[in-house]
């Protein structure tokens, strides 16, 4: 996919009105923190994550702000197979009957180790969050998506989705099939529909994905995920409609 940088982020308040978000992953990190601004700048999100309580958290966050209110969809997508998107796809549709965007969020690095260290399980367990959810949930919305006029799905990438590194097999190689599973899906997309498909990396940001992977660094030099939202926010409002087949690098 072609790299881009954004050089405008800044939008309009209601940017985003009217819109339903599926973000997964929005329980914590960045996830969280663009739940909370999408809902600000006007869309109903739905929330999916794996705990209950987390996602209540937001979602009381969101309502006493005044924003629209949320869809809460807990699931652990470790073991998420493709009944489990059939259902999300029938509960969206029968709640909100139109999705225009997918953000697939949700992710783990797993073990940082050498390759022949690292369990099958552990293996498995990312290839199925960093993968394999995004192709099931993206498989099963697809239909919903095709019904609105701008959809758009996101995939999130890393560093190590174009780069692999030492002690980050796992992890490198699910990024870098989301990178693959991303651009076959905008060849197929580009001409005949209205769906978007995109990629975003958000390089180095203060979650405890990254606070744990890189425990030497301090947490308070890195951006917070507050500081990345105008990326995120930009490329699902209906000023990014010219961006597609794009591999979008945070930089602020
Ligand atoms: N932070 C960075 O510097 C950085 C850099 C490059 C790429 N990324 C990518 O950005 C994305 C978000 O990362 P983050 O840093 O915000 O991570 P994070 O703070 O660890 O948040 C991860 C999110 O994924 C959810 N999740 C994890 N396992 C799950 C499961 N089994 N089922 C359902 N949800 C699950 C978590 O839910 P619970 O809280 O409920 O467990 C949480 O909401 C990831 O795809 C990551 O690879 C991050």
């Amino acid at each position: 996919m072609d790299k881009l940088t954004l050089n405008q982020t800044t939008l309009a308040p209601g940017a985003l009105n009217n819109q339903v978000i599926l973000i997964t992953g929005a329980s914590d990190g960045i996830g969280r923190a663009l739940a909370f601004h999408a809902a600000k700048y006007g869309a109903t999100t739905i929330l999916l994550g794996k705990s209950i309580k987390k996602l209540e958290a937001l979602y009381d966050e969101i309502v006493a702000a005044g924003y629209p209110e949320p869809a809460i969809h807990p699931l652990n997508l470790l073991r998420a197979e493709p009944q489990h998107a059939a259902d999300l796809a029938q509960s969206i549709k029968g709640m909100f009957n139109r999705l225009d965007a997918i953000v697939h969020n949700a992710g783990m690095v797993g073990q940082i180790c050498q390759m022949e260290h690292l369990s099958p399980h552990k293996w498995q367990e990312v290839i199925q969050l960093n993968l394999n959810v995004p192709y099931l949930l993206t498989h099963a919305l697809l239909p919903l998506l095709q019904e609105t006029p701008h959809a758009s799905i996101l995939f999130t990438t890393a560093d190590e989705a174009t780069q692999g590194k030492a002690y980050w097999s796992a992890y490198s190689a699910s990024k870098f099939g989301i990178m693959g599973l991303a651009q076959s899906l905008h060849q197929e997309l580009e001409t005949n529909t209205n769906i978007r498909v995109n990629c975003i990396n958000p390089k180095k940001v203060r979650t405890g994905l990254r606070v744990k992977s890189y425990p030497a660094i301090d947490p308070l030099s890195l951006p917070a995920p507050e500081d990345i939202m105008p990326h995120y926010l930009y490329l699902l409002s209906e000023s990014a409609k010219e961006i597609r087949g794009k591999a979008v690098e945070v930089e602020i």
